[in-house]
């Protein structure tokens, strides 16, 4: 068995050892190494370059270190008939998790008027509502959408979920499909993405759709928080959002072009809170972890998990 690695803007010396010692008797080489293409039966990726699956004729899978897969999918040499085995890991989803319940709450508790108050040295007593009377709508309740719910549940939000099949998760109010994305849209306060990019979500993030969103909940209008993909959004549509009150805030992690060009103007705007796409990191110790332990199931007899649907793009 072979791996190869091609992990471009991580330290691919690192991850090998990593792998070398995890899976002792198999062989782990990075691009540097040399190495007969037909050997290699697994290839690890993140951002594969345009030759990353040349002469790759025996592979048994794919493994990519992204949860979302949709640069990969968008490869064009990526092998067809060959399974791609995606990340999903406890200590990304929590990370996560992590990042939305801090948005979540930090404009729940009105952080961009009290940011412009102690701007202006200006002391004004508004109560924020409690977070009973707020409702955080979720666009995607997979692997990371349910985890956010678990956590959000405590904190006593409502909740509501956007996805394509139907989900029965207790506390949240489920919503389905592109019927009911306006019904899902028309009773958010806090609109939080967790979507996978593809052709259907692909620009989703709309003026349109944020003129959908409930206003009466938070104070001062709807807050959009996107810590999925930068494809989902359209950006010039998020500036003049915040700009006229159709949005009130936003947090975003992810833009259409990164890193976020010096000249765009979601940077000078007050009531956004820009991230540069480290919402949930993967972690070298339990990338390795995971990847070496499909990798032994696998060479046992065993199916892989978390096998990307390539017809549904996620
Ligand atoms: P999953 O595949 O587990 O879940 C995707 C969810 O989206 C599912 O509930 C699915 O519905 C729903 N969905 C997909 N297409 C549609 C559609 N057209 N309409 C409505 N719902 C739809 O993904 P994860 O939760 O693991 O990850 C989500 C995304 O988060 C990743 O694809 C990635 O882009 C992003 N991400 C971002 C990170 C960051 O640091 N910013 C880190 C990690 C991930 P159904 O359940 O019916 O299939
Ligand atoms: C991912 C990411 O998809 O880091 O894992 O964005």
């Amino acid at each position: 068995m072979t791996l190869l690695l091609h992990l471009a803007d991580f330290n691919e010396r690192r991850w090998a050892e990593g792998f070398a010692a995890a899976l002792p008797g198999r062989r782990v080489v990075t691009r540097a190494d040399s190495f007969d293409p037909a050997e290699i039966d697994y290839i690890f990726v993140w951002k594969p370059k345009p030759d990353a699956f040349e002469g790759l004729n025996h592979l048994k899978a794919v493994l990519s270190l992204g949860a979302g897969v949709d640069a990969l999918l968008r490869h064009p040499a990526l092998p067809k008939e060959v399974p791609i085995v995606r990340f999903v890991d406890a200590d990304l989803t929590q990370r996560m998790s992590d990042y939305v319940v801090a948005q979540v709450g930090m404009h729940q508790r009105l952080a961009t008027r009290f940011k412009r108050d102690q701007a202006a040295k200006r002391w004004v007593q508004l109560y924020p509502p409690a977070s009973s009377n707020i409702c955080v709508g979720i666009m995607g309740m997979g692997v990371l959408g349910q985890d956010v719910v678990k956590h959000l549940r405590v904190s006593g939000y409502q909740l509501r979920s956007w996805s394509r099949s139907p989900k029965a998760i207790e506390g949240v109010e489920g919503f389905v499909g592109p019927e009911q994305f306006n019904a899902f849209l028309g009773g958010t306060d806090i609109l939080v993405n967790l979507l996978p990019l593809t052709p259907e979500t692909h620009g989703i993030l709309n003026y349109e759709n944020f003129a959908r969103l409930w206003r009466d909940g938070l104070t001062d209008g709807p807050v959009l928080i996107n810590a999925a993909r930068g494809g989902h959004q359209k950006d010039a549509d998020i500036v003049r959002a915040l700009g006229d009150g159709t949005l009130n805030a936003a947090s975003l992690d992810v833009f259409e072009v990164e890193p976020l060009p010096k000249e765009s103007p979601l940077w000078a705007l007050d009531n956004c809170f820009i991230t540069p796409h480290i919402a949930a990191a993967s972690s070298e110790k339990t990338g390795v972890a995971y990847f070496s332990k499909v990798i032994r199931d696998h060479d046992a007899g065993q199916p892989f998990p978390n096998v990307v649907d390539v017809a549904r793009g996620y």
